[in-house]
């Protein structure tokens, strides 16, 4: 980067200005987001960077960048290091302009990206085991074949290549703009979209969005020079960076307004709620910025405001969508799990079930492990994050010791997966799979069939949103009650497999 090449705002205005893009990009859509809009009171914008063809904002910087290179720069070719979407931008403006491109990714980078590389033409070498091990070769092979180093975030090319989404934003969208959020990485998006802002509109807000687990930019703003993070957590891959850049770090500090930090929970929420409004999933660095203006709004009380989100990537992994359902569940504060421990005594379970009502159930997990005591961990739907405490001391007041888990890590992320395991309790136990019509209530009149007349030594259930409820259940039934099991059995509504001799059974749970 040449420190001196823009230093001031009326430079990037400039060069924003005469930024080239649009060969490769195409003009976003700013679409609006009604439901979310309608549930937080606000006017919420969506700057759909996720519809680019590289399904990211990266090609508008990369291209900007990569035209402005001398006929003689461009033949020999250029270079980056990337294991994601600025790789993907590099490739496509290469092909574009008829340039070589060198893309070198650590040899973790998943495989769809690689493929997305190689697809658009980018010549790919792995190389380390992170992104700074590949950045490292990338400078040498740089500097041994005379290639052009193409810098993700910290070049003032980059920068105004990116500052193009906020020259649409404006122009979309003429009436009032209270703030507009940018998920923040290196820097190099909400420098360009600072840069633009504030030179045109500086009444708007530019707020910076960061992960809390990967928060460099905040940091290293708040502590005022670059603060360089010993590790940053992954989930957000887009914008996982260690240390921001030098003119990112510059122009960020001057011209953002403030910063927001979000956690993993609330980024699947966010995704979700751009999923109902648009039918589109982001990957979680896009969602930041709607994460950002739910908190945002909820913290400092606004109401009637316009936001724009800045929704700025879709490369997600399908096998993280698993991931993120169920997340968005504790983002959205819709879920609250609890341990509730209930006496093992006729009627106890029945009057705990009762208790529950009406409310969905998510969960249901239980293994006997005591004699006079059963732990249960149970999932239940909620509307505010403030009925899980209610149903808590409702649980209390009927004598039923609870421990609300809603938001223990370790029980949202293992311990509900373990409950279960061996136990010389389980005398006479035989092990049943069922199957029966997911609906409201369904959970709570199997269990009223299925109780008293055989202890239930085991179960496990979670709704998984599927059409039919799959539910595993343990019952004591003693030799001499065979006969009238069976006709038990056959006199119920639901199909099930009995799994008694299930190998895994034995090695697992008796
Ligand atoms: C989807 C997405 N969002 C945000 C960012 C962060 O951008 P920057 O590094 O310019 O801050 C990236 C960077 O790759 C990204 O891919």
């Amino acid at each position: 980067m040449k420190p001196t090449a823009a230093r001031t705002a009326a430079d990037y205005l400039k060069k924003i200005l005469t930024a080239r893009v649009y060969d490769v990009a195409i003009e976003s859509p700013l679409d609006a987001a009604p439901v979310l809009s309608r549930r937080i009171g606000n006017h919420v914008l969506l700057k759909r960077e996720d519809l680019q063809p590289v399904f990211s904002f990266k090609l508008r910087g990369a291209y900007n960048k990569m035209v402005h290179l001398s006929p003689e720069q461009r033949a020999r070719g250029v270079i980056c290091a990337s294991a994601g979407n600025h790789a993907q931008g590099v490739a496509l403006a290469a092909r574009r302009l008829g340039c070589t491109a060198v893309v070198v990714m650590p040899v973790t980078t998943p495989k769809l990206k690689i493929d997305a590389v190689k697809a658009l033409g980018g010549d790919v070498v792995l190389q380390g085991e992170s992104y700074s091990d590949a950045y490292a070769h990338a400078m040498t092979l740089q500097a041994e074949r005379g290639l052009t180093f193409v810098h993700p975030f910290d070049d003032p090319d980059v920068i105004a290549g990116q500052g193009t989404v906020a020259m649409e934003v404006l122009r979309q969208h003429q009436g009032p703009i209270d703030a507009v959020f940018v998920a923040i990485g290196g820097g190099g998006l909400v420098s360009g979209v600072a840069a633009y802002i504030k030179a045109v509109r500086p009444e708007i807000q530019v707020i910076g969005v960061q992960t809390t687990d990967s928060d460099a930019m905040a940091k290293s703003v708040e502590a005022g020079k670059r603060v360089q993070l010993d590790d940053v957590g992954l989930f957000s891959d887009g914008t996982a960076v260690k240390l921001v850049g030098q003119e990112t770090f510059r122009v960020t500090r001057q011209l953002v307004d403030g910063f927001v930090r979000v956690d993993t929970d609330a980024v699947c929420a966010a995704i979700k709620d751009v999923f109902q409004d648009t039918r589109s999933i982001l990957e979680p660095a896009g969602a930041l910025g709607v994460a950002a203006i739910k908190q945002y709004a909820q913290q400092h009380g606004l109401k009637g405001r316009t936001f724009v989100a800045i929704t700025c990537g879709a490369n997600m992994n399908f096998d993280r969508l698993r991931f993120v359902a169920e997340r968005a569940e504790f983002g959205e504060q819709r879920e609250a799990l609890f341990a509730v421990t209930i006496p093992e005594e006729r009627g106890s379970f029945r009057r705990f079930c009762e208790l529950i009502g009406p409310r969905p159930v998510t969960e249901f997990n239980y293994r006997i492990s005591d004699a006079s005591l059963a732990h249960v961990f149970v999932g239940i739907g909620i509307h505010k994050r403030d009925e899980a405490a209610k149903i808590a001391r409702s649980f209390e007041r009927h004598g039923f010791a609870t421990l609300d888990l809603t938001d223990d890590e370790m029980a949202k992320e293992h311990l509900r997966h373990m409950v279960g395991g061996r136990t010389a309790l389980a005398a006479d136990e035989r092990l049943f799979r069922f199957v029966f019509p997911e609906r409201p209530g369904a959970l709570m009149r199997f269990l009223a069939t299925m109780h008293p007349t055989w202890n239930i030594s085991l179960f496990h259930y979670r709704n998984q949103g599927a059409d039919y409820g799959r539910i595993l259940v343990g019952l004591q039934v003693p030799t001499a009650d065979e006969p009238a099991f069976r006709d038990f059995v056959a006199s119920l509504a639901y199909p099930c497999v009995e799994e008694t001799l299930n190998p895994v059974y034995r090695l697992f749970l008796r």
